[in-house]
């Protein structure tokens, strides 16, 4: 399959070079094997402070060729240049480099802002000098806050977000939009920029043969599978008092790769678009299905044979009681959709954790 891909992709002579940055990142780098073999050059930025080399050595291995890799901040504006100078023709760019964690946000809220905020306006600037039209932006249904009807469309009204990381991807998009919106100013020459905005549901899982990261280690799926494997006692459910219909909270989980999937067809959709066009499309990228966290608990016990102790705890601050996605317009537009069930990702996250045992790494 991967073979044909790759075939069919040189046939096109589509080697077009893709900027990733925190393309060591958990999404990033499995976004970089789907980008790989969909016949795209990815090429990588990141500042490793949220990941390792190790996971550029891994995807190496599991390419089997060397990857053009920059271990550079996206603030860094002088090193955002150089990138692009010495690539030459980069066609687009996917911007995944954030800061993610909502609880970090809280207490470093400067942190948060400033990474998140001025590493997308250091990134446009860069792009708009080195005439390179093409962005992808990593957004998260975070922007939705609580909303009051599901499942939720790019057009549900975002509600105030719930953390300071939720405000910077609501102040992110924004950006894009004003950023374009600027473009009908410009006299000389039409512009050229198009950008895509994802709003990622919950992704989970992990590439099932390459060693890459499944997230952080206070993830629920990255929780679930240590408390299965005995590193933890129990996995606490954060309150059962939600107004759902068994009380936890409920997410829409998607597979890592469905999602890294969703990237390709959102460049092959820019790529093909006609030039001279400036415009924002933003998509909902999750499964359409909400599964509550007691789901998640019993699908996993059936899916691999594990038990999971659990218990009730508090209620976290800043989860809203359910989100999931309506994902129409990305299947009507980008030809896009989630390909595995929640049975088969948290069988691959569970294979993840005893491929971890068995290296012996935490
Ligand atoms: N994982 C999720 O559940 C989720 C959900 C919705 C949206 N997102 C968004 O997707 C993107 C990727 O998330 P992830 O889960 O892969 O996180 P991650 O932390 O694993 O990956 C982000 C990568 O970016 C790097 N990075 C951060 N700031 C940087 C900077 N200024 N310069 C260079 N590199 C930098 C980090 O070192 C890290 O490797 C983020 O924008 C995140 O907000 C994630």
């Amino acid at each position: 399959m991967n073979e044909l891909r790759e075939i069919l992709a040189s046939n096109n002579q589509k080697m077009k070079k893709i900027l990733v940055t925190g393309g060591a990142g958990y999404i990033g780098s499995h976004t970089v094997i789907a980008l790989a073999e969909a016949g795209y050059e990815p090429i990588l930025i990141d500042n490793l402070v949220k990941s390792s080399k190790n996971i550029v050595t891994n995807l190496e291995k599991y390419l089997g060729r060397k990857l053009a890799f920059y271990q550079i901040d996206c603030n860094d504006k002088a090193a955002m240049y150089q990138v692009f100078t010495q690539e030459k023709e980069i066609a687009g760019v996917i911007h995944f480099a954030a800061y993610r964690e909502v609880g970090e946000s809280a207490k470093k809220p400067l942190l948060y802002y400033t990474n998140n905020l001025n590493s997308l306006a250091v990134l446009l600037e860069v792009m708009e000098k080195q005439g390179c039209p093409l962005l992808v932006f990593s957004s998260s249904c975070t922007v939705y806050g609580q909303a009051t009807q599901m499942p939720v469309t790019e057009q549900t009204p975002m509600q105030p977000a719930e953390s300071v990381y939720g405000n910077s991807k609501q102040i992110s998009e924004e950006m894009i939009h004003d950023y374009v919106r600027s473009l009908s100013f410009v006299t000389e020459q039409t512009p050229d920029f198009r950008a895509i905005i994802l709003r990622y549901f919950n992704p989970i899982a992990s590439h099932p043969q390459a060693d890459l990261s499944m997230g952080y280690p206070n993830d629920l799926i990255r929780m679930l599978v240590a408390t299965a494997a005995g590193e933890r006692e129990k996995l606490i459910v954060f309150g059962n008092d939600y107004p759902t219909y068994d009380g936890t909270c409920i997410r829409d989980y998607l597979h890592v790769m469905d999602l890294a999937e969703a990237h390709v067809k959102s460049l092959d959709y820019l790529i093909q678009q006609p030039t001279h066009e400036y415009w924002v499309r933003t998509f909902n990228i999750g499964t359409g299905k909400g599964n509550s966290v007691l789901e998640m608990i019993r699908t996993f016990e059936q899916a691999t044979g594990q038990s999971l102790p659990y218990e009730i705890g508090q209620r976290r601050i800043g989860d809203v009681a359910e989100v999931y996605a309506n994902t129409d317009q990305a299947q009507k537009v980008l030809g896009w959709k989630a390909k595995y069930d929640l049975a088969t990702s948290l069988q691959h996250s569970w294979q993840w954790q005893l491929r971890k045992q068995q290296k012996g790494t935490t």
